[in-house]
């Protein structure tokens, strides 16, 4: 970094300090204000020639641009460090295309009084149509920490189960949370990491994934946000009546006894007890883990003639797709496609006609996570679906047309050039490709970090 932009990165960053500095003693649009903003704005624009991308940050209590601390910069930086602490902001990214108007409105929200953090200040800028500025948040953790920290919650919850002991309902709810804010911050990136079939763990990881694709269905149906938690507490807990069921049933890999599936079958009516005792939950949470094998037709267990709700319908939904796409003991994994397609011909048997169609309408034919051939030969990862066109997803290409591995994925829109680009002729087994989804989007949930606005 040569000294020329050091000198401009200074003069922007004294300009902010002024600019907050004289909201708090003169009226908007005096030129106390109005022209230090003007004057960082243009120092801006100058190093937008040669960068596309400016980061400023701030790491213990010191501002650095690019990787470069700004010792002698900080001395009069009072009232922009303090601004930038309060909102627990690690960073702020600029990118080139940034016009005045997003400037100004980002300048108002940095001095405002309202605390805003992590997610809320993202979901503010994005809401304010500021596109060329982000912030790297301090209090935001990357979304393998929650998944993996939802995973360990479920785990404790179910041995605290098994040795007699009354659950803790503060860190489900917690975790459960946590996981619905990233799905509404981030739907495709959580979706691809339900991909991550862990086996060792199915219990455990199906857990998480039927509660992330709950709430994220939930969600799309537009339900209110109260039931965001229930069905993502009921999701995360539809199983804990498993605990109940002698381990090696549950592992058993060839077909259960009469006697064997019948203690099998007590697990909603056990699941929905173990919560019915736990503090703070709401009472219907623990009805959604009763109903969630009753099916649609109601031919599924415990057998009941009464109405199902309409959140049971979707954990069902979410249930069965964790499942099939999953491989266990004593079935073969199916391909999300293949999924899709057996479950949707048990549409309105098994399933929810409505449910079932706004779950597919959400994940997509060819859902996040599939790997798919290309008309070109191609290989890659889906990674975000276009909610009007199913058929044409953003793929990320991880094999070249030649079949070699690329070093650097990278990813394409297939519905691009009114779909004249290259097109899905066939979904792959991952394992025949030797490829690990759930590590391709570990490498994405990092990425997604500092990005996603
Ligand atoms: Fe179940
Ligand atoms: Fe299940």
């Amino acid at each position: 970094m040569s000294d020329i932009e050091i000198e401009k990165i200074d003069s922007i960053l004294k300009a902010l300090n002024s600019a907050i500095k004289g909201k708090k003693l003169y009226p908007v649009g005096h030129p106390a204000i109005a022209a230090p903003m003007t004057k960082a704005y243009q120092a801006l624009s100058e190093l937008f020639k040669t960068h596309a991308k400016i980061f400023v940050g701030i790491v213990k209590d010191v501002l650095v641009f690019e990787e470069t601390p700004l010792m002698e910069a900080e001395k009069n930086l009072g009232e922009l460090i303090y601004q930038i602490k309060q909102k627990e902001i690690e960073g702020i990214i600029f990118e080139k295309g940034l016009i005045q108007k997003e400037f100004l409105s980002f300048m108002d929200i940095l001095s405002g009084e309202e605390i805003v953090k992590g997610v809320e200040l993202q979901n503010m800028l994005a809401s304010k149509n500021i596109l060329h500025i982000s912030i790297k948040s301090l209090s935001k953790r990357s979304i393998l920490e929650v998944y993996n920290d939802a995973v360990n919650v479920v785990k404790e919850t179910m041995s605290q189960i098994r040795m007699g002991k009354a659950p803790q309902s503060g860190e489900i709810i917690r975790v459960v949370d946590e996981l619905t804010e990233l799905v509404l911050a981030d739907r495709n990136a959580m979706i691809g990491l339900t991909m991550i079939k862990n086996y060792d763990n199915y219990l455990f990881n199906h857990s998480v994934n039927v509660s992330i694709l709950s709430v994220a269905l939930a969600q799309s149906m537009n339900h209110d946000k109260a039931s965001y938690r229930i069905v993502g507490i009921g999701g995360l807990l539809h199983d804990v009546g498993k605990t109940g069921v002698a381990e090696d049933i549950i592992r058993k890999p060839a077909g259960l006894s009469a006697h064997e599936w019948e203690t099998v079958k007590q697990h909603p009516v056990l699941g929905s007890k173990i919560v019915e005792r736990m503090e703070g939950m709401a009472e219907l949470v623990g009805r959604i883990i009763y109903e969630h094998h009753i099916r649609y037709d109601h031919t599924g267990y415990p057998r009941t003639e009464m109405p199902l709700h309409p959140l049971s319908m979707i954990i069902t939904v979410a249930d069965a797709y964790d499942a099939l796409t999953t491989l266990r003991v004593y079935q073969r994994s199916y391909h999300p496609v293949e999924a899709i397609k057996i479950m949707n011909s048990l549409s309105g048997r098994h399933f929810d006609p409505n449910t079932l169609k706004a779950f597919i309408a959400m994940i997509g034919f060819y859902p996040v996570g599939t790997v798919v051939r290309l008309s070109t030969n191609a290989i890659g990862v889906v990674t975000k679906v276009n909610p009007a066109k199913s058929t044409t997803p953003f793929v990320k290409i991880i094999f070249g047309e030649g079949g070699q591995q690329l070093d650097k994925p990278y990813e394409i829109d297939l519905s691009a050039e009114g779909g004249r680009a290259s097109t899905i002729v066939a979904s792959l087994d991952p394992l025949t490709k030797g490829l690990d989804i759930g590590q391709f989007f570990e490498k994405e949930a990092k990425d997604l970090v500092p990005l996603s606005a």
